[in-house]
């Protein structure tokens, strides 16, 4: 029986990289059937809205989706498109892994990946202001919200995922010196887990503050990552700087009734339909999609072809570089399957 997986081209150059993406991995003659399915601006003149039901119940019913950048329209009442997809599925886990891939960068061995809490903390979306006398806007307020079910279940995420991935070591990053209630839940939460994975996954505490100085210094005293929302959101962009940006950086949104694969870039308005949009980002995210659906080998082979692809410089799009397109990269790759 085929997989059947909800495939979203979305806006800019959306379109151009998910078809690259789907030759890719129709050419490794994986068992997937394509749901294609709208959202987006590009939804919008056909549906009335940037997420159609159609697509939501699409993703409910096959529980895992492919997705390529959404442009957040402004003032139809979404604060972010993927935001809202974030909420109604629950995707409480942001995976982020960030491994070198093309050298010349300033470390060459580089293999992180970081597993971000993505439905609360300091981004739970609790904020107003506060009126002091004659002053509405005297003050304002963020709730850093963290609940003992929130971390629990991003902490057992972290442990079993550096388990089933052959990883060592967890590093909870955190501010439990200043946040003493909220992060302190979370590193109480993370220490007395350790426990239970003593012997198959080394655990470690760092400041947040001092951990990011240590990753630009040091990244190999790295391996898992595990944090806070918004410490998440910083630290996910400066380990994908630490291997080369945007470009290459894929990402996961796991929750437990459904997982959404994306690149972290967006629509690119500025090169779209010019055909030298980046497919590599969003083809790593397929190969994680892959990894998650249980075909090891067609992802294992995408990698290595991917690999063999990215050492030659010419055949890579402008931004890394080179003077491929899209779709010459696509073929690059698939030669190599
Ligand atoms: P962006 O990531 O789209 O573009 C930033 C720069 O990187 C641009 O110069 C662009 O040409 C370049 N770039 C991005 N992806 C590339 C690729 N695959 N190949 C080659 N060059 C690439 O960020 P920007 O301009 O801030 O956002 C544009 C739109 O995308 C906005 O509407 C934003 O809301 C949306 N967005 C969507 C995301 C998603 O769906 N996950 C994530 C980030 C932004
Ligand atoms: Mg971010």
């Amino acid at each position: 029986m085929p997989h059947t997986v909800t495939l979203i081209p979305g806006d800019g150059i959306g379109p151009e990289i998910t078809e690259a993406v789907v030759r890719v991995i129709e050419a490794t003659g994986a068992d997937i059937q394509w749901d294609r399915r709208d959202a987006g601006v590009s939804a919008i003149e056909r549906h009335n809205t940037p997420i159609p039901p159609e697509t939501l119940e699409s993703i409910r019913a096959t529980r895992v989706a492919l997705k390529g950048p959404l442009t957040t329209p402004v003032g139809v009442g979404f604060r972010s498109i993927n935001v809202a997809l974030r909420k109604e599925f629950d995707l409480y886990a942001n995976v982020r892994p960030a491994k070198t891939l093309v050298p010349g960068g300033r470390y060459q061995d580089v293999d992180i990946v970081l597993i971000r809490e993505n439905t609360e903390g300091l981004y739970s979306g609790v904020e107003h202001y506060v009126g002091i006398g004659g002053d509405p806007r005297a003050a304002a307020e963020s709730v850093m919200l963290v609940t003992r079910f929130g971390v629990d279940r991003i902490l057992r995420y972290a442990f079993e995922y550096a388990v089933q991935h052959g990883r060592k070591k967890v590093t909870l990053a955190h501010k439990a010196n200043i946040l003493k209630y909220t992060q302190g839940l979370f590193l109480d939460v993370g220490r007395e887990m350790a426990k239970e994975y003593a012997g198959r996954v080394e655990f470690e505490d760092r400041i947040i503050d001092a951990a990011a100085m240590m990753l630009v210094m040091d990244p190999a005293k790295f391996d898992v990552i595990v944090c806070e929302n918004m410490f998440g959101d910083i630290l996910s962009d400066l380990i994908a700087g630490l291997v080369g940006g945007l470009g290459l950086a894929p990402g996961a949104n796991i929750g437990k009734d459904a997982s959404i694969f994306e690149a972290v870039h967006g629509s690119a308005p500025d090169i779209a339909g010019k055909g030298v949009a980046n497919p590599l980002a969003l083809l790593t995210a397929g190969v994680m999609m892959l990894e998650h659906l249980g075909m090891r080998d067609e992802g294992a082979r995408i990698r290595k072809a991917f690999t063999a692809t990215v050492l030659e410089k010419d055949s890579l799009t402008p931004d890394l570089g080179g003077t491929g397109t899209t779709s010459s990269i696509a073929d690059a790759v698939i030669r190599r399957l």
